[in-house]
């Protein structure tokens, strides 16, 4: 086993041997019951993450483990059904492992999905919310141990994590496909038990929209390697607190699948202009 840079360049080698392709534009992580955006697809070439050396094998229900690749206009994009969470107990540089190896295989910009609690004004379940700013509530980073130059600095700026360009980008998609996209703030919290509501009302005092168990490792090792970085949100369910019922699992997957083609439809008019 080689350091974390070695086993990211063997696993960019064996992607571009698998999917026929040297080179990835864009790389899309598709959240909690998103995955079946890519059978939608024409001709996109299927890789299992168990045959990308290094990538982890997702245990959370509605994450699948394969990668695909496929043209979509201009851009060669790379779709990652399935991620694996902090909450499993994985190492950050496991968690961030598919992401870091796409950016290595090429790809400038990194769109992150991810399903999440809503506590913000004006978002309800089955809203599609772009992520303009996110907030570390897990209490570790994903960069935390030693740096390594060849990756990004050891000190990387995080004043624009979410590119203002491929937001603009995005606000468009979401136009011309139809489709609704509201904006807010990500708290990332540890999970894998879902807020209190005490931490719920804690981040809505604190300007935050969403709360979530995911995304924020990815966006940070995106922008530690220098990528472009989108986040969208779907609001699955009103936060802890917020509504009277109890939440479960079952009810994030069950909205999740039926605003899904929502999401299908903006994917369709953005991946292509990132
Ligand atoms: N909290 C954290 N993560 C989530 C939620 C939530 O309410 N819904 C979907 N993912």
């Amino acid at each position: 086993m080689g350091d974390l840079y070695e086993r990211l360049v063997d696993c960019r080698d064996v992607l571009a041997e698998r999917t026929g392709c040297e080179r990835h534009d864009v790389v899309a992580v598709l959240g909690s019951g998103l995955g079946l955006y890519p059978g939608t697809l024409k001709d996109a070439v299927a890789v299992a993450y168990r045959d990308l050396p290094g990538f982890p094998i997702p245990a959370a229900a509605g994450h699948a483990g394969t990668a695909y690749s496929v043209q979509m206009g201009k851009n060669r994009v790379l779709l990652l059904s399935g991620r694996a969470h902090a909450y499993e107990g994985h190492a950050m540089d496991v968690v961030t492992f598919p992401v870091r190896t796409a950016i290595l295989a090429g790809c400038r910009s990194v769109l992150l999905t991810n399903a999440a609690g809503g506590c913000g004004d004006g978002i309800a379940p089955g809203d599609l919310v772009l992520i303009t700013d996110h907030v570390n509530m897990a209490g570790f980073s994903a960069l935390k141990g030693q740096n390594d130059d060849r990756l990004g600095p050891r000190f990387p700026d995080m004043s624009d994590v979410y590119t203002p360009e491929l937001r603009r980008r995005a606000l468009a998609a979401a136009e011309r496909a139809g489709v609704a996209l509201k904006e807010g703030i990500y708290f990332w919290w540890q999970g894998p038990m879902f807020e209190t509501p005490a931490e719920v009302r804690l981040t809505r005092q604190l300007g935050g929209s969403l709360v979530g168990m995911s995304t924020v490792p990815e966006a940070t090792a995106a922008r530690h390697m220098g990528a472009d970085v989108l986040g969208i949100s779907l609001c699955t369910n009103f936060a802890a607190g917020i509504a009277a019922h109890r939440l479960s699992g079952e009810e994030v997957m069950e909205t999740a699948a039926v605003a899904a083609e929502k999401f299908c439809s903006l994917f369709d008019e953005l991946l292509p202009t990132l």
